[in-house]
This record gives structure tokens, sequence and C-alpha cells, in this order.
């Protein structure tokens, strides 16, 4: 096990890159299950959960090649194991990714419950109707998922309530089902919209990705291409806040900006100066007294709930009060008790929370919990009194790439260590 410890005060300053949006490469990944050939894939993240999904494809018979250009190749079109085993699915829920494309290609998949997380109890459910709908017959126990299928048909699919990851299954699923399949009231996300574009360069016919409803007609076969991953607009987001917290000037490089356009506008309402580049978003509040703002998360173009704990942090010091509501998850408010034990005053009610702003917080022993809350510490950290440890950081390194070496860049005091028992 391995922990941080962070010295607090420092103002950042400098330029940082971001790196690819480990949210987008992991369907992508999974999607190489539905190709003929050979995937390359690059810009994808140093992250474990991308590692993992990468066990998981290999462990279904891929073959998986790193090039030294950076490119990973991946060859996904002889799986002669379609399961998603427990060991992997239990440290990375996203391996139920796997199962739309399994059962479109093989007509089977025996995928692991996944359980749920920290952040709350993560049902399937939404992706198991879908592709019942279309025609797979789907039985389970208390450890697996079983599914099976002759031959799917396009569907009519309304979601429930928006979904990522449901919608990219069932998007995966539909691009090799003859016919013409319309699904309604999908997530817009980034990530989709890349999903999408990703298999239409390999020849799907995906039609209004990014937008409520997608209609994909099938085809006979994909063919893999080369694909560069779009970069992470929850990791730019993190280290534009990295910059407001510490009242310094931050310019992040290879992002999409309109991607994080309103954690841009939510940054300039708090008093932060933000200047918006072809690819990059800088920050700089070197003489800003940050305002507190109310967050309300929502799917995307709505507040990403992926920064709701980032952004939280920075409304423990920033001047006067406000309302954190929390709309996506049940149990998204782990950094809570963390951030109080350096200082914060935050009151809870059910999903929302009550955030009167302190003028500092105090270094302190805290416990990192899910990939997001866990990054809310560090930002704390970097403006907490003295220093502060954060203990089981395997949650930060799943989802951010040399997280102590950008900020050390911008003139963090960051350091890692074994913790001995
Ligand atoms: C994706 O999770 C992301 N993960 C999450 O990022 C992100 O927080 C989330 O979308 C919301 O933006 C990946 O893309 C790998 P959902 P996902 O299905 O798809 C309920 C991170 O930090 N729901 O959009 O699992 C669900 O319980 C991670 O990088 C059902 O009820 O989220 C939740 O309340 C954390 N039934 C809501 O919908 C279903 O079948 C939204 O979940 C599916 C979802």
């Amino acid at each position: 096990m391995e922990r941080l410890i962070i010295k607090g005060g420092n103002h950042l300053q400098g330029e940082v890159d971001c790196s690819g949006a480990k949210n987008a490469g992991l369907p992508i990944l999974a999607s190489t299950i539905l190709l003929e050939g050979s995937a390359f894939i690059g810009n994808l993240p140093h992250l474990q959960d991308i590692t993992t999904k990468l066990e998981l494809l290999n462990s279904m018979g891929s073959s998986i090649n790193f090039h030294e250009d950076g490119f990973i190749e991946i060859n996904s079109s002889n799986i002669l194991l379609p399961e998603a085993r427990y060991e992997l699915v239990k440290t990375m829920r996203a391996s139920i990714l796997v199962m739309g494309p399994l059962v479109a290609k093989y007509g089977k998949a025996k995928i692991s419950q996944p359980g749920g997380c920290d952040i709350g109890s993560r049902p399937i459910d939404f992706h198991l109707s879908g592709l019942e709908q279309m025609g797979a017959e789907i039985t389970s126990d208390s450890k697996y998922i079983y599914l099976k299928a002759k031959e799917l048909k396009p569907i009519s699919f309304t979601f429930p309530r928006v979904s990522v990851t449901g919608t990219e299954n069932l998007m995966m699923a539909a691009t090799l089902i003859k016919g013409e399949t319309r699904l309604k009231n999908c997530a817009k996300e980034p990530e989709v919209l890349e999903l999408a574009n990703y298999l239409n360069s390999c020849g799907a016919q995906i039609q209004g990705a990014g937008e409520s409803e997608i209609i994909v007609n099938g085809v006979e076969s994909l063919n893999a291409t080369r694909w560069n991953v779009l970069f992470d607009r929850i990791e730019a987001g993190t280290y534009l806040i990295a910059g407001a917290i510490t009242n310094g000037h931050v310019k992040v490089n290879k992002i999409n900006p309109e991607t994080i356009d309103i954690v841009s506008k939510k940054l300039i309402e708090m008093g932060v100066k933000v200047n918006i580049f072809k690819n990059s978003v800088e920050v700089d509040a070197t003489s800003s007294d940050l305002k507190a703002q109310d967050i309300f998360t929502e799917p995307f173009p709505g507040f990403p709930t992926d920064m709701q704990a980032q952004f939280m942090t920075l409304n423990t010091i920033a001047q006067g009060d406000c309302t954190v509501e929390e709309t996506v998850f049940e149990n998204r408010f782990q950094h809570v008790s963390e951030l109080r034990k350096m200082g914060a005053n935050i009151s809870l009610n059910e999903n929302k929370a009550f955030v009167s702003g302190v003028s500092n917080l105090v270094g302190a022993t805290v416990s990192a919990s899910d990939l997001r809350a866990s990054a809310s510490l560090v930002l704390a950290g970097l403006v907490g009194k003295n220093k502060t440890h954060i203990n089981d950081i395997y949650h930060i390194d799943r989802g951010y790439e040399c997280i102590e070496e950008k900020l050390n860049k911008l003139g963090a005091e960051i350091i890692r260590e074994p913790v001995v028992d």
C-alpha cells in the first residue's frame, strides 16, 4: 500500500498536459470485440483500469501488443472464452462493457455480477433489459450473469434514466444487428460520441451519438482501424481547480475546451479568471477571492458528477455558503467526512451538502475512497496548512496518470511513499 504526503500552501504555476480519457478508452477497448482484424489504439492513459481491461480482453483470447510508438494493438477477432471473470470485474465495474459486444458478435457472454461500489448500488438493469429486448436470453445466479442469443433483432428502446455505459453497451451491440435500432434518452457525454466516432471509422452506421436519440443501422462486419483516444475532461477540470484553489496560474493543455465548458463557467462564477484557447484552458486565480457557488450534478451537458467532489473542496475555502446537490449517484459524499477532518464546515442532508467557507484547511491524515473523492483530498492537501497524509491512494491511480508528477511540475510538494504497517 502507498500514501501521498502533501505539503500545503504553494501557489501552483505553469502548464500541464492532459492524458487520454479513461472513460473513452474503456468502451473503445471493449468495442474491439466487434471488429475484424487488429485495432491500433493510441493515447490510452497508463492507468490500472486500462490495464485491467486489457487483461480481461487477453483472458478471453484477444491478442495484445504494445508498440514503441505508444499504440496498443488489440486483435479480438478470435475470442475463445466470452466471459468476464469475477477476479477482474470486482476490480473494475466497466468490465460490463464487454457484454453488448460479446452477445452481438459471439451470441453469448458470461459476466461476473458487477455489484455495487463506494458511490452507489450501480445496477445494470437498463443494460440487461435492452439486450433482452434485442433477443438475448438472460439468466443469472449469485455470481454470474449468463447471456445467449441466436440472433439479435433491432429495437426501439428508451432508457428509464440516462446511463453512460448503458448507452455504450446497447449502441455497440446494435452495430452488428441487421436493421435499424433506435435508442432514446441516451447519455450525451463526449465519451459516448467518441466511441461512436471510432466505430463509424470501422464501418459502423451510427447517427445521433452525443444527442438524446441514437440510430444505429447494423452492418455485416466491422474492420478495425487506428485511433487516438480523446483527452480526459475530468482530469483537466481537476487540474484547473488545483490552480484555482491555490490562488495560482495554471494552463491545462491537450483538452477540447467545449468538453469542460460548464466547469470553466462555474470557475468564472466563483471569481476565477479563465482564458480559453483552441486546445487549452487557463485559470488565473492569483488575485481571486473565491466566492462559493452552488453545485447541482446532472448528466452531460449538465454539471458532471465526476467533478462534484473536487468543486466541493474548492467551496470549502471560498467565501460564503453554498449547496452541493448530487443527483446522479446515491452515495457520492465519501469525501465529506475526510474534508471535515481538515477543518471543512459541511453538513449533509440526504443528497445535499451545505458548505460554509472557512478561512483555511489544516493538514490531516485522511483516507481515499472512490476515485474522484480521492482527487478532492489531494486538492485539499494543496491548501491545507502543514502536511496532509492520504492513504489508500490506489483509488487515485485508477483515474489519474502520474498525479504527483504533474502537480509537482506545477510547484506542489507531494511525495509518494509505501505505508509500512
Ligand atoms: C459512467 O458510469 C462513468 N464510468 C462514471 O465515471 C460516471 O460517474 C458516470 O458514468 C456518470 O457520468 C465510465 O464511463 C466507465 P451511469 P456508469 O450508468 O455508466 C443508474 C469515474 O469516476 N443506473 O451513467 O456506470 C446508476 O445507478 C466513474 O470515472 C441504473 O439505475 O454510470 C446511476 O444512478 C465513476 N441502471 C445513474 O443511473 C442501469 O442499468 C447513472 O449511471 C445503469 C445505471
